[in-house]
């Protein structure tokens, strides 16, 4: 493919950025199409990029000829069918994470994509970050010697509504999904089994989606190794993701607090600012995921991060989630994936 023409459906704050990344700094792209019922919103975005077509309605974007490979960038809950439609349509498929909202969904996405010549890249881009990256190469290379416990910070600058944690899945589901992913990507291994405990600190209406603020996991991988998230949907500071490995000869640490390098002192006082939010933290590397999805459309090759990872990585969450509500630990694999039909306690249970 010389180059790749590309549709965006849903143009809120990760399908703009990956519109703007499509339209002006990836050479062998071109986006040519966005879809969103938000026609306000979509016009300000087509008229600022002069994207050719502009759609109400997603399938419309889908069967548009000029399209070869989509980006899904709508909430959760229209993943499945986006898919099915890109399947049929023979259209290549970027999606945001999750995969999807449960591991039934996850898996018909899976045998959707399995009988298909379709490429399908999920958007966990914290493997494309710099830093990640780099780390990722080093422990692989046996600098540290073996992994043996990953500790992990993931606190978002302050929490989502309650419209939209309602539909959310849950923190963990949510927004850990990137830490499980990090994690077994990282230690090179599978989660056996995690241990969750959770609390509402600072929005105590979550309580009404059966949610928490603020949680922590431990986890125990397949060959013995250990992991410690702390999750919060409040920092009152700003942007927090840092991540150590320690290995058995040797530690490494992933993560900054500050945005610029800069220190200023004053009266007794120094001072720096703060990371704001993902979309700074990880600029790099919503620019290099999609290139790397461009690549893989241009030469044949296949992207580093599918939906096994978003099936894997939801398995994790859903074990987490149930850990939090039974206060017991629990094997990854074993979690009730309520799209089967099985349930869990009323909401909000075991929750502090
Ligand atoms: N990778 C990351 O770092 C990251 C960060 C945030 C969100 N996300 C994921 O990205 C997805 C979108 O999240 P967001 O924060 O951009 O949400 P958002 O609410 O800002 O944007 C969603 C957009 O989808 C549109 N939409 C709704 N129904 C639609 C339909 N039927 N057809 C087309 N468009 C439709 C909405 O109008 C809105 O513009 C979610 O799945 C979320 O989990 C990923």
């Amino acid at each position: 493919m010389e180059r790749v023409q590309v549709g965006v459906i849903g143009v809120g704050r990760m399908g703009a950025r990956h519109a703007r990344n499509l339209a002006g700094s990836i050479s062998g792209a071109r986006l040519v199409a966005l879809a969103d019922p938000d026609q306000a919103a979509r016009e300000r975005l087509r008229a600022e990029l002069a994207v050719p077509y502009s759609f109400d309605d997603w399938r419309e974007l889908v069967h548009l000829n000029e399209v070869d490979a989509v980006v899904i960038a709508t909430p959760v809950e229209l993943r499945e069918e986006i898919v099915r439609e890109c399947v049929a349509a023979g259209k290549h498929i970027f999606s945001e994470k999750p995969a999807a909202k449960d591991l039934a969904t996850t898996r018909r996405i899976k045998e959707l994509l399995a009988g298909s010549e379709i490429k399908y890249q999920l958007g966990f881009m914290r493997r494309f970050d710099p830093g990640y990256a780099y780390a990722y190469e080093q422990i692989r290379s046996g600098r540290i010697g073996d992994p043996v416990l990953i500790r992990l910070t993931s606190r978002d600058a302050s929490g989502p509504p309650l419209s939209y944690v309602r539909t959310s899945g849950g923190l963990f589901v949510d927004s850990s999904v990137h830490d499980f992913d990090l994690s077994r990507w990282l230690m090179n291994d599978e989660v056996a089994t995690v241990y969750a405990a959770g609390g509402r600190f600072v929005y105590p209406e979550y309580a009404e989606a059966g949610d928490i603020d603020t949680g922590v996991v431990t986890l125990q991988f397949r060959r013995g190794g250990l992991g410690l998230h702390d999750n919060a949907r409040h920092s009152g500071f700003g942007y927090d993701i840092r991540t150590e490995v320690l290995g058995t000869n040797g530690c490494i640490q992933i993560g900054y607090f500050q945005s610029h390098p800069v220190v200023v002192l004053q009266n007794g006082h120094g001072s720096h600012d703060c990371v704001a939010d993902f979309l700074e933290r990880f600029r790099d590397a919503y620019l290099a995921e999609m290139k790397h999805f461009i690549e893989c459309l241009r030469t044949g090759c296949e992207p580093s991060v599918g939906v096994e990872d978003g099936e894997k990585a939801l398995e994790i969450a859903l074990a987490a989630r149930e850990s939090l509500h039974t206060g017991k630990p629990t094997a990854v694999g074993a979690a009730v994936d309520e799209a089967q039909g099985g349930t869990r306690p009323a909401a909000g249970e075991g929750v502090a």
